[in-house]
């Protein structure tokens, strides 16, 4: 069975700054994990090889797989976009919890159903809208690279092994890891990867 590997973004500026969502260019160390992850992939996949590589809209996104541009197939989903936090877009962790304190403690109590206020997403806005791509992975008969972000994996994640929703907004999702998913009768086998070592 074909493997789908997947891996957040490099390192971006909002990272580092700990804020949430915005759409920030990377860090050098992002720009390093870059190039680190299209040398990994073609070490496994050489140029031209079958090997799809889906990823967002964003400008992290982006960034981080400028280097296979040419190399693969690179296919854009608007749909794989990060949740968006609304009115806490741009704003730190440590700010929302110490001045939105109410609704910093309603997020930690069920950050499954937390919907960001402002049009923002809940982790349950972002299993529905990611369906179309859940649907598409499946169907896809080559190996599958996903350049994604946090939320966004750990819903695939948990989807592909088999999570409860509940568990799902809290899975460890690391910076600069690639996780390789391969799909078996009744879950995926599991390997985890630090293409910076
Ligand atoms: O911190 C990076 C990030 O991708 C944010 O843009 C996003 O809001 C967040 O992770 C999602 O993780 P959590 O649901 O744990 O806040």
């Amino acid at each position: 069975p074909r493997p789908i590997f997947m891996s957040r973004h490099g390192e971006s500026e909002f990272n580092m700054q700990g804020r949430i969502g915005g759409n920030a260019p990377l860090t050098p160390a992002g720009r390093v994990y870059a190039a680190k992850l299209c040398e990994f992939m073609q070490a496994l996949y050489p140029a031209g090889s079958d090997l799809a590589v889906w990823t967002s809209t964003m400008v992290r996104t982006g960034e981080t797989v400028a280097p296979m541009t040419g190399v693969y197939d690179v296919v854009k989903w608007r749909a794989l976009d990060e949740i968006y936090a609304g009115k806490m877009e741009g704003l730190t962790y440590e700010y929302v919890a110490q001045h939105m304190a109410g609704e910093y403690e309603a997020r930690k109590t069920d950050k499954l159903n937390y919907r960001y206020p402002g049009r923002g997403e809940s982790y349950q806005d972002v299993f529905i809208r990611l369906e179309p791509v859940m649907f598409e992975m499946l169907r896809c008969r080559t190996p599958l690279l996903i350049i994604g972000h946090q939320a966004i994996l750990r819903v695939l994640y948990a989807y592909l092994k088999r999570h409860t929703p509940q568990e799902c907004p809290t899975l460890a999702m690391p910076l600069h890891t690639v996780i390789k998913l391969t799909p078996r009768a009744y879950s995926c086998d599991e390997e985890w990867f630090s293409p910076l070592e």
